[in-house]
């Protein structure tokens, strides 16, 4: 294993961004840079042991600063996915969050995504990012630290931890928004990628906004069954209310697991390439993405991408927990640090 760092590019008014490079015995690497803790690139080779990129990038790092190209590979804090009506009661007291999207915050209003992280710590085959958010920043209380290690292995398997710690009583909900597409970044389609997902429920939106109704709903006969492998697009044509408040999948998954722990909840896979994507994560919900607002963005190497072409497994708590009382919240006790991991293991299948 073996670790190398470079300069990427100049982030308007807000500094240089650095990729460090993570190499293993096989010549498969990936790629994470400070800004907002992402993944730039995951390079692993495929049946015939031709490396190539599984994930979007951009070329030029100030894309990634648009939040309407998707948050691509960046982390999102503090708190993933919606709150609806950009507010949470915690002990009595309002805390009041960014509209950034409609009346809505989305993504705890981007701040650790489009921010540079500090680097606290690298190794052969580690590197730690880390970020500081002050108590009350965009709402949220507590003096809050993230730090997100990445770990890549000689087997091809990205681990990402995220450790957080808070001086005051909070929420927390990270989670990573790589979008891949396992025939590679720009090569269209990834709808006909076999897709099981280990979920017995999801949790279905009121309207367009997507925000959960709070209801846990069986998968039974729906397009959200996931249970046996399927192509991730066979069914996203359907006439389905909630497929068309997405524009097709943009919903959580309730994932079955036995335990508390690490369990593999997930498995994506390409016909045509051969490579195989586990997840593996100790997160009790999954938001299955397929890309539906990317509208002809260039990716890394100039192709250009649209809506299907990639799919996000974003691990997470459910959307908008923290007002949802049929939910479990993400809350972090004052000094009490809180840790959550995610794998992404690849292989040839
Ligand atoms: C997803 C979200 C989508 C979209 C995307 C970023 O997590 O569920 O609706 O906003 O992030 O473009």
């Amino acid at each position: 294993m073996s670790i190398e760092k470079r300069f990427f590019g100049k982030l308007d008014g807000k500094g240089d961004v650095d990729i460090y490079k993570i190499t293993n015995k096989n010549g498969a690497f990936v790629e994470l840079m400070t800004l907002g803790a992402g993944i730039h690139s995951i390079n692993v080779p495929d049946r015939n042991g031709k490396l190539g990129d599984v994930v979007l990038g951009f070329d030029d790092v100030n894309n990634y600063l648009n939040p309407d190209l998707g948050y691509q590979g960046l982390v999102v804090g503090r708190y993933a996915n919606r709150i609806r009506d950009a507010k949470f009661s915690m002990d009595g007291v309002e805390y009041n969050t960014p509209k950034n999207q409609g009346t809505w915050t989305l993504h705890g209003g981007g701040r650790f995504s489009f921010n540079i992280w500090e680097v606290k710590e690298t190794g052969n085959d580690f590197v730690v990012f880390s970020f500081f958010s002050p108590d009350m920043q965009d709402g949220f209380p507590g003096n809050f630290t993230m730090n997100v290690k990445y770990t890549f292995d000689d087997s091809n398997t990205l681990k990402i931890e995220y450790f957080v710690l808070s001086d005051k009583k909070t929420v927390a909900n990270p989670t990573n928004h790589a979008y891949f597409n396992l025939n590679g970044a720009g090569s269209g389609s990834a709808m006909e990628q076999i897709l099981q997902i280990r979920a017995s429920h999801y949790t279905p939106v009121i309207d367009a906004k997507s925000i959960p109704t709070g209801e846990i709903a069986s998968v039974d006969g729906t397009p959200f069954d996931f249970r046996e492998a399927k192509p991730m697009g066979r069914d996203i044509e359907q006439a389905n209310d909630q497929l068309s408040y997405g524009h097709g999948y943009d919903h959580n998954f309730v994932l079955d697991k036995e335990r508390a722990g690490l369990e593999k909840i997930a498995t994506a896979y390409s016909t045509k390439s051969g490579i195989k994507m586990d997840v593996i994560t100790d997160c009790i919900g999954m938001q299955l993405y397929t890309a539906n607002f990317i509208q002809g963005q260039k990716v890394q190497g100039g192709a250009v991408c649209k809506e299907r072409d990639a799919f996000c497994l974003e691990t997470q708590y459910f959307p908008n927990s923290i007002n949802e009382p049929n939910f479990t919240t993400p809350l972090t006790e004052a000094g009490k640090s809180y840790d959550t991991k995610t794998v992404y293991a690849f292989s040839i299948a």
